[in-house]
């Protein structure tokens, strides 16, 4: 749960006996390069504190293990449906007493209750200009279509994939003779620049949101 001092206001309040920063906790399920540019931005107001994924044997581990992060593993694979796996997956990630989550590459679909339980605490990372190109295959599908411009959006989790309200976007251009490995090694450049500047600004306060629209500019 967020702290009083951050969810009773916009802005941030340090009081004595409050922390003063951000626990962030990571959601991922693969090699873990948005958690690394994370944990290396990581700043007097925020920092990560715990990193969930849902296989084992994974990058975004191994990082974890060697920033001394704890992290925890929940497997679809052992639980019945959806909702259990959505139980315990959010479970894990409560246990680090996250004030924000972020999906940083966690490729599983959260079912509602876990929309409910984080909103507006919980905040996904999208290789494509939303609301173009939705889903696991975002930068295949922008080339294959032949735009000559997508780019990173980071937005709120909301019960749709890949729809809540857009935090930050920021363009790249397809350029002539892109494969889907090219250009996604740019929009990763990207992400690993815009991620951690857009955790950076909501620590330093909340704004609003207003049906889709997140008022203000949020970047520092
Ligand atoms: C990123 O491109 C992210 O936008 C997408 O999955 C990829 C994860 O990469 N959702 P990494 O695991 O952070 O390296």
């Amino acid at each position: 749960m967020p702290s009083p001092a951050h969810s009773a206001a916009k802005g941030r309040e340090v009081s004595a006996d409050l922390p003063s920063s951000w626990r962030i906790v990571v959601l991922a399920s693969g090699s873990g390069s948005n958690l690394q540019a994370l944990l290396d931005a990581a700043s007097p107001d925020w920092s990560v504190v715990g990193v969930v994924t849902d296989r084992p044997a994974v990058g975004a581990l191994d990082r974890a293990e060697l920033a001394g992060i704890p992290s925890a593993v929940v497997s679809w694979g052992d639980y019945a449906d959806r909702d259990a796996f959505t139980e315990a997956i959010a479970g894990a990630a409560d246990s680090f007493r996250p004030d924000l989550i972020v999906l940083a590459g966690f490729m599983r679909i959260l079912g509602a209750a876990a929309v409910e339980r984080f909103r507006g605490r919980i905040i996904n990372i999208h290789p494509s200009l939303l609301p173009a190109f939705k889903g696991g295959h975002a930068v295949h599908d922008a080339l294959d279509y032949g735009v000559k411009t997508t780019g990173v959006t980071v937005h709120f989790v909301d019960e749709e994939l890949d729809h809540g309200p857009i935090i930050a976007q920021e363009a790249v251009e397809v350029l002539a003779g892109d494969d889907e490995a090219t250009l996604h090694a740019r929009l990763q450049k990207v992400e690993h620049r815009l991620l951690p500047e857009v955790v950076q600004s909501l620590a330093l306060g909340q704004p609003e949101v207003v049906g889709r629209k997140v008022e203000g500019r949020v970047k520092p």
